[in-house]
């Protein structure tokens, strides 16, 4: 394992003298007390940024899970960071059969429990885990899919890398998936002083989760949102691409897995190709050895139409 020395200057610019200390995570904690617990609390004094939001990760778990009927018997997913409840509402209670919440914020919680309690009531809102993120632990092996939105900025990479690794081992082996919907910098790293909120470019971001051993199986922006405000994505994680069950449902992966093989295929005809090459460049001024590979080539017709024929006999010969 690498010392946090070494992942800090891979990963990081502006954010290298950043610790993750008491210090640091008191602004945040202070700023969202200081939140009302409503829509538009919970995104910034941006209410109108939350229906073009929720429809498109609706879409994007639709478009995941296309196959499916929604919500998905037998399905469990995880809000990280839910607030209020919003995503867990207009999205997750839409695909999933179960949800559990989790936020640092009690206030915003219980607001989630008044606001859904027919979900309460009839078992699919389960549980509510109140705790900071940088040190909360899931249950392990239990989420088809945690959902994690406007939240990571918050953690510096050192906690952030520990912290998916604890999400990593809260997914069902073999299925489970981890879906980041975050904000993304154009270029350099922000960090907002007002809250201790960290926005990091799709770069960044991709090599925090590598760290993570997470495979970024796809990442996309999210097109729906006003330009007005930062960059929006999505990225998909995995704990590995071979583990992934062959379940209709999940399409990113298969294609994932389809184009990998595809550059595969493709390396070692490169590769092949390229052997020839050399042998000829190696050879270029002997004509002699010209010969030589030209008659390698032939043999090697010969020998696959031989094996042909001998196929063919074989067949008759069955017959
Ligand atoms: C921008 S709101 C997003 C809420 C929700 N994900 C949504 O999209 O509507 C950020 C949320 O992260 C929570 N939060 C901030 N820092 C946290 C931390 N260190 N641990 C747990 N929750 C935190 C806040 O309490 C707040 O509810």
């Amino acid at each position: 394992m690498e010392d946090d020395k070494d992942i800090r200057d891979q990963v990081l610019s502006t954010e290298q003298m950043i610790e993750g200390n008491s210090e640091w995570y008191e602004r945040t904690k202070d700023f969202w007390i200081k939140s009302p617990a409503t829509v538009s609390g919970m995104l910034g004094a941006l209410p109108h940024v939350a229906p073009p939001d929720e429809k498109d990760s609706l879409n994007y778990l639709k478009g995941m899970y296309r196959h499916r009927a929604t919500p998905m018997t037998g399905t469990i997913a995880l809000d990280i960071g839910a607030g209020i409840g919003r995503v867990t509402e207009k999205v997750l209670l839409k695909c999933f059969t179960k949800v559990d919440i989790h936020d640092q914020n009690q206030n915003f919680l219980n607001k989630a429990w008044g606001r859904l309690s027919s979900y309460v009531k009839s078992g699919r809102l389960r549980n509510k885990f109140a705790s900071p993120l940088q040190d909360f632990t899931p249950p392990e092996k239990e989420y088809d899919l945690i959902w994690i939105q406007w939240v990571i900025g918050y953690l510096p990479s050192m906690d952030l890398i520990r912290c998916l690794n604890r999400m990593k081992a809260a997914l069902k082996p073999g299925k489970g998936v981890i879906v980041i919907k975050e904000n993304c910098a154009r270029d350099e790293e922000i960090i907002d002083n007002d809250d201790n909120y960290i926005i990091r470019s799709v770069e960044n971001w991709t090599k925090i989760f590598n760290k993570s051993e997470l495979h970024v199986v796809s990442a996309r922006r999210d097109e729906s949102l006003p330009k007005s405000i930062m960059p929006v994505y999505f990225f998909l994680l995995s704990p590995n691409d071979d583990s992934v069950d062959d379940d209709e449902s999940e399409i990113p992966m298969k294609e994932m897995k389809k184009s990998k093989a595809k550059m595969q295929e493709l390396k070692m005809r490169k590769e092949k190709s390229q052997t020839k090459k050399e042998r000829k460049r190696k050879y270029d001024d002997d004509e002699k050895c010209e010969d030589e590979i030209e008659e390698d080539e032939e043999d090697e017709e010969n020998e696959e139409e031989e094996e042909e024929e001998e196929v063919k006999v074989g067949q008759k010969k069955d017959k």
